[in-house]
């Protein structure tokens, strides 16, 4: 019989307590138990990034995370994170310049561009490329996604 345990933390803003089977990923218990679907289950192994969350901050894979581990974490998902605007220029960039086509990879990639823009920094097209590569898109072929980043980095900087 596998083993629950109680864990307490932030989601979205919103405190959640819940009782989850210790071996539950993080983002399973996103999906299934909270009903935040934004975040996509692709390889299950830590390779192709669809399952990209923020957790105190920091961008991790939720399928190499257990839920048990996030007990008085915060976490941010595509859900809190449109909700709160802090992507809105880079989710109307990804819309306007066609980079998603299915959308499957776009919260990820989204939440990923936005951990290299948000302390104020104008990559390259490079940098971006690489900062990009660990999320995988079957789709678009990279450049639209590639061209969004760019522009949103450039009218960032422009505000400043
Ligand atoms: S589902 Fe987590 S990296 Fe692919
Ligand atoms: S838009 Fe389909 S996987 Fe990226």
């Amino acid at each position: 019989m596998d083993r629950a345990l109680d864990i307490a933390l932030t989601v979205n803003g919103e405190a959640v307590n819940e009782r989850v089977e210790a071996r539950k990923t993080l983002v399973d218990f996103l999906r299934d138990d909270l009903g935040l679907t934004g975040s996509h289950v692709g390889c299950e192994h830590g390779v192709c990034g669809a399952c990209t969350v923020r957790v105190d901050g920091i961008i991790v894979r939720g399928c190499l995370m257990l839920a048990a581990q996030c007990g008085g974490a915060t976490v941010e998902t595509i859900e809190g994170l449109s909700d709160t605007g802090e992507l809105a220029d880079l989710q109307t960039a990804f819309e306007q310049r066609n980079a998603l086509q299915c959308g499957f990879c776009t919260p990820a990639m989204l939440l990923t561009a936005q951990e290299l823009l948000q302390n104020g920094a104008t990559p390259s097209r490079n940098h971006i490329r690489e900062h990009i590569s660990g999320n995988y898109c079957r789709c678009t072929g990279y450049h639209a996604i590639v061209d969004a980043i760019e522009s949103v980095a450039q009218a960032r900087a422009a505000k400043r």
